[in-house]
């Protein structure tokens, strides 16, 4: 079973190398009057992006990378016909909000105190110290969209090398569905900083337009990388640039898909408390702004987790508490 297991994670990381090497996107290299020198200066004004330069000035392109105004509003001109600008009618969003499913893995207390369930076309993020549970729920809920949709599909993108096959199989085994299919329904993708992170979140759309179902997509941990590669506050600026960039690529992928977006994160102390939690979710508002529910885990008496749920927009906040089983994740 383990040489199995093993082949199957090496499978689906195949076919997220495929995926990555198709690129048909339209790179700033490609607009008209721009060369290799002049992509060169571009990228080392910020303009990373056809759209930075779809959104950008004449006069901004033409001090960034020295050509003349008539090639700068040719570039500009180019780079907006190549973007899908996005706009789409009221009835459309409607339409898609309709469409917005609950996905659980069977524990009732929790399903309450998500107003029935993990919701999708949203982010939800979950934060709590380790052993809390965090990576618990990932697994579990990978497993739950399967039981409730056996075509579903879980996109684990996994940054601190947590993602265990053996506890998608104990939840599969524990909910009665097929393991070895669970398993296959499960695309792992280990991100080994945040760019390649970033990247991947990027690259779901994808797996979508491939035609796989996707119903839930993990980001565990969402901050760890971003953590450790920016230290100091000299750097937390840009820290929460990169962030926030990221979590709205998600927020999009939320959106567009109507999948579950599930991310986990650290807590840091906050020693200038001395009532109610000293702790506090990395990556501060930025985070936290962009997730539509947030949900604080701790470990709770007798064993059991404690899930809070903290600045919902419509439901009431409330406490909800269950064990970590093995085979699943139980009412307290
Ligand atoms: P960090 O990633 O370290 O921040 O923690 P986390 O919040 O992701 O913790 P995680 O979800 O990994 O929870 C770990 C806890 O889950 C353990 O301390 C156990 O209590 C429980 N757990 C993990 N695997 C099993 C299992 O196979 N059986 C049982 N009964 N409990 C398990
Ligand atoms: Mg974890």
């Amino acid at each position: 079973m383990k040489a199995k297991e093993k082949e199957i994670v090496n499978d689906i990381e195949l076919e997220m190398e495929n995926i990555k090497e198709e690129k048909a996107e339209v790179k700033i290299m490609d607009l008209p009057g721009v060369g290799a020198a002049t992509a060169e200066k571009l990228e080392a004004a910020g303009y990373d992006s056809v759209l930075s330069v779809a959104v950008s000035t004449i006069g901004g392109l033409v001090d960034a990378s020295g050509v003349g105004e008539n090639v700068a509003r040719k570039m500009i001109q180019a780079a907006r016909d190549n973007m899908d600008m996005g706009f789409e009618s009221g009835t459309d969003v409607f339409n898609r909000r309709q469409k917005i499913e609950k996905i659980s893995f069977g524990c009732s207390n929790l399903d309450n105190l998500l107003g029935g369930g993990f919701e999708t076309g949203a982010i939800t993020e979950c934060f709590g110290e380790f052993g809390s549970g965090k990576t618990q729920i990932a697994h579990a809920l990978a497993v739950g969209c399967q039981v409730q949709d056996p075509t579903a599909v879980a996109v684990f993108i996994d940054t601190e090398n947590t993602f265990r096959p053996d506890r998608i199989i104990d939840f599969a085994k524990g909910a009665g569905i097929d393991p070895d299919k669970a398993l296959k329904n499960v695309k792992v993708a280990r991100a080994y900083n945040s760019d390649h992170q970033m990247l991947l979140a990027e690259k779901v759309g994808d797996l979508v337009k491939k035609g796989l179902n996707v119903k839930v997509v993990i980001v565990d941990s969402l901050t760890a990388h971003f953590r450790a590669e920016f230290i100091g506050r000299g750097t937390l600026a840009v820290r929460q640039q990169k962030l926030n960039k990221h979590m709205h690529e998600l927020l999009r992928v939320a959106d567009m898909n109507n999948v579950l977006v599930y991310v986990t994160n650290q807590v840091m102390s906050k020693p200038d408390v001395f009532f109610g939690d000293p702790t506090a979710a990395i990556g501060g508002h930025i985070v936290a702004h962009a997730s539509t529910f947030r949900i604080y885990l701790r470990k709770g008496k007798k064993g059991s987790r404690v899930a809070k749920l903290i600045d919902s927009p419509n439901l009431p906040d409330g406490e909800a508490m269950f064990y970590l089983e093995t085979d699943s994740i139980k009412d307290f």
